[in-house]
């Protein structure tokens, strides 16, 4: 019975990877029967893996530029409510210095994050992405901002943005609805990344694994929607509690589900690019480099100065708050090397064919 369930499945890897689609009811299958064949999806993601992008490992620079945030998601740690917060901004200085640090250290691509904080008016953002894009002409800039108007999408294009990261969080509507306030859209979310393809940034979305009130129909819904929206990235990572959010006594989203969700992933989107998120590597200490197994392709290190780092908490326990830019860059060069892959000096594109 046992092996009749694992050549099902295996077979239904063997469709995926030639056909890169299968029906809502087939990935169901897979999501529903991953132990029986989650090793033969490994072994695919990393070969479609390596033939786009052989055993090359993108870095992007991480700097958490303001923690403050108008939104209120029940599951984040930074969200309005949380009075907890110790919240913070980084100067335009200050910025620039990260970048600074981060070009000495490789990075090449700058992900400037952040919660939705007024203060970061549509000048002061160009402003930053200017001096950012003359003083490093050779690097990419990725904002991840939250939702903005088309005009605010555009002008942040003119002056130099090249990607954009905006997780959807979930593809399912009434999901959306039950994991965030009712002053939050899911249409306009969507609108945004609709807005972002179309000014041609290259769009990265995503969404967590096992947040709460998440089915495995929905995971399954994930994999159409990517499908559909066509994204260059796209950021996956377990949901994990934070202690000062209503969701404080949810399980956390397994090790397991995540990496079978990335091999997925890789198979449907084979030009995908996928980190190996933090998140991952706060569940289990060998969380990135199993992503990495399991077809991911990037890494995305913190820049932020160590003294705001640990109030950029999302969720719990989130590692390499105590650390220096140097020290994880060499530690994650370490670990990656395990694995057979390499970190690369590159601005990591997308890469079409
Ligand atoms: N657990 C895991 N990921 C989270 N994020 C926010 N809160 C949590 C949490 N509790 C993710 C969201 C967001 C990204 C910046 O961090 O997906 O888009
Ligand atoms: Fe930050 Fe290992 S990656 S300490």
């Amino acid at each position: 019975m046992q092996k009749q369930l694992t050549t099902t499945c295996n077979q239904l890897i063997d469709k995926l990877r030639k056909e890169k689609i299968l029906k809502k009811e087939e990935y169901l299958c897979l999501i529903k029967n991953k132990r029986d064949c989650s090793e033969y999806l490994y072994k695919n993601a990393r070969e479609v893996c390596d033939s786009i992008y052989g055993k090359d490992i993108y870095i992007r620079g991480l700097i958490e530029f303001t923690n403050y945030c108008k939104n209120d998601c029940i599951y984040c740690g930074i969200r309005k409510s949380n009075k907890n917060a110790d919240r913070y901004r980084l100067t335009v200085e200050q910025i620039l210095d990260c970048a600074n640090q981060g070009y000495n250290l490789g990075f090449r691509t700058f992900v400037l994050q952040g919660g939705e904080d007024g203060f970061y008016s549509d000048e002061i953002l160009e402003e930053i992405v200017r001096k950012i894009k003359l003083k490093y002409p050779d690097c990419a800039i990725t904002l991840s901002i939250g939702e903005r108007s088309f005009e605010s999408y555009k002008r942040l294009k003119k002056a130099g943005a090249d990607r954009y990261l905006l997780r959807h969080e979930t593809a399912n509507k009434k999901h959306y609805e039950k994991i965030h306030p009712n002053t939050m859209s899911y249409d306009n979310r969507i609108r945004c990344l609709y807005d972002l393809k179309e000014l041609e940034y290259q769009v990265g979305a995503g969404f967590m694994v096992g947040s709460p009130y998440q089915t495995v129909e929905n995971l399954a819904e994930e994999l159409l929607f990517l499908k559909k929206l066509n994204p260059n990235m796209c950021g996956i990572g377990p949901f994990v509690s934070h202690k000062d959010t209503p969701f404080k006594n949810e399980k956390s989203g397994t090790v397991e589900m995540t990496l079978f969700m990335l091999g997925l992933i890789r198979l449907t989107l084979p030009n995908v690019l996928l980190p190996a998120t933090t998140a991952l590597g706060t569940i289990d200490p060998l969380g990135r480099e199993k992503g990495i197994k399991a077809g991911a392709n990037v890494l995305m290190p913190n820049l932020s100065p160590s003294n705001v780092r640990e109030k950029y908490m999302l969720y719990d326990n989130k590692i390499c708050i105590g650390d220096e830019a140097a020290q994880c860059i060499k530690c994650l060069k370490t670990r990656i090397s395990t694995t057979g892959y390499n970190i690369v000096v590159d601005r990591g594109d997308y890469k079409s064919i």
